[in-house]
């Protein structure tokens, strides 16, 4: 007899596990950086468009295909129709996999600086770029990067925390550390908001995310909110089809993703309203984003704060907090399917993860925050188009709202099927043409 399939304790559970797997590093690192840079408020405005039209449709595909299936993220596509649609489901693991690769890395450098700013801050403070480079092994004259050993040792603590929230199970491990990581991470971006925005000098900042500046907006910006909006949702690395396998028959679909897409929405927008109006207070060059965002100018800006050795630490916390939930998912994506399909015991298919990913990870160190870029812009909307068109060209409009529908409440509106399946489908494909056409968008 097949072991029962485990579910999630309660709806809010879900919801704040399925909100933990899509505010991430993403939301934090790498959202204000590309906010800036694509002209702050207008930005805001495309990024939001997105999300509504096209990232909550992909999320609620994702969400229903998982619980249709019931089963680990390949079987769910090949429960789709055909078994041949299961390779789709392979590409989503892969996706993952490559994902937390670099993600531990991201994690460990954040790990670093909480335990920089609970013992040594001064050290950061001192050369917080010099800091930056050498936790990274970058030596900034050469171009060359070495492979220090503190960087691996604090993405492999950060990978075994990880670890061991997944062999704690769904319910009583990754549950439970949402319920309690999720809140704690809301809770600490508004505290630091209202700190941030109290700053004198950062009203500047402000106005620049809330006012929209056009001349910023390019077709690469469209592109490059897309993939973002992919990613910080957690869809195409099966991330919300395998939360989704867990969900009850009872739950409202629609409801859920809406849910989750608000929150992660929200925590992308609180991020960037610390992190650009401190910045701007604390009168960095906000015109370099990229990955020193927030390892080095907004170290910049708390060292210039009155408790900013505080704020700092509880800042890196909540980064550190956002990282976990969403590695915890990513994981769970491999360990799953792993245990499924090998008939492995728990606790095995998380050390044959850990054990490769660790090999994989250490391979790529040297190019993390490109390969982000590449995955949020290539590779999310291949995986979101190939989910969309097995989901909403294949499975056929009868299939997709009977399973969209159940539990609903009230039946989800005429304007999500045509919406999904020729908006959500042509975009996916646009930004995967046009990301090839322009040889890399950032
Ligand atoms: N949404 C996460 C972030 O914004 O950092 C990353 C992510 C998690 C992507 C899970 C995909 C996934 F399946």
């Amino acid at each position: 007899m097949e072991p029962k399939r485990a579910q999630w304790g309660s709806k809010i559970g879900f919801i704040l596990a399925a909100a933990g797997s899509a505010v991430g590093l993403g939301n934090i690192w790498k959202f204000p950086g590309k906010a800036y840079e694509g002209g702050g408020g207008a930005y805001i405005l495309i990024y939001l468009a997105i999300v509504l039209l096209i990232g909550i449709p992909v999320m609620l595909s994702e969400l229903t295909i998982g619980r249709g299936a019931q089963a680990n993220a390949i079987d769910s596509y090949g429960k789709l129709g055909h078994p041949g649609y299961k390779w789709v489901g392979w590409f989503g693991v892969i996706v993952a996999f490559i994902i937390t690769s670099y993600y531990c890395h991201v994690g460990g450098w954040v790990l670093r600086y909480v335990a920089s700013y609970a013992t040594e801050p001064t050290k950061v403070y001192a050369d917080p770029l010099g800091y930056f480079y050498a936790l990274l092994g970058y030596n900034a004259v050469t171009g060359e990067t070495w492979f220090p050993l503190t960087a691996v040792i604090f993405a492999g603590i950060f990978m075994g925390i990880t670890c061991f929230i997944i062999v704690k199970g769904v319910e009583s491990g990754i549950e439970r550390f949402n319920k309690i990581g999720m809140p704690a991470l809301f809770v600490i971006l508004i505290i630091l908001l209202i700190r941030a925005l109290t700053m004198p000098g950062a009203g500047e900042g402000l106005q620049y995310m809330l006012i929209p500046d056009w001349s910023k907006v390019t077709f690469s910006t469209v592109l490059s909110a897309l993939g973002q909006a992919f990613f910080s949702l957690s869809v195409a690395g099966n991330g919300t089809v395998i939360y989704g396998s867990y969900f009850s028959d009872d739950e409202s679909i629609p409801s859920a993703a809406r849910n989750v897409a608000l929150f992660d929405t929200l925590a992308a927008l609180l991020a960037a309203l610390v992190i650009i109006p401190a910045m701007a207070a604390g009168g960095a060059d906000l015109s370099d984003g990229g990955p020193g965002l927030m390892f080095i100018f907004l170290v910049n800006v708390f060292n210039g704060m009155p408790g900013g050795r505080v704020i700092g630490l509880v800042f890196f916390l909540c980064v550190l907090f956002a990282g976990l939930t969403s590695l915890v998912n990513l994981y769970e994506v491999s360990v799953e399917a792993l245990q499924d399909k090998l008939h492995l015991k728990r606790v095995a298919a998380v050390a044959v993860i850990a054990v490769i990913g660790t090999a994989v990870s250490l391979c790529i160190q040297a190019i993390v925050s490109d390969w982000m870029d590449v995955v949020s812009i290539y590779i999310c909307p291949l995986g979101a188009l190939l989910a969309g068109i097995l989901f909403f060209w294949v499975a056929g409009k009868d299939f997709v709202l009977a399973a969209v529908n159940k539990g609903a409440g009230k039946p989800i509106g005429a304007w999500f099927y045509p919406l999904s399946k020729y908006v959500y489908c042509a975009c996916a494909l646009l930004a995967l043409i046009a990301g090839a056409l322009l040889g890399g968008i950032g």
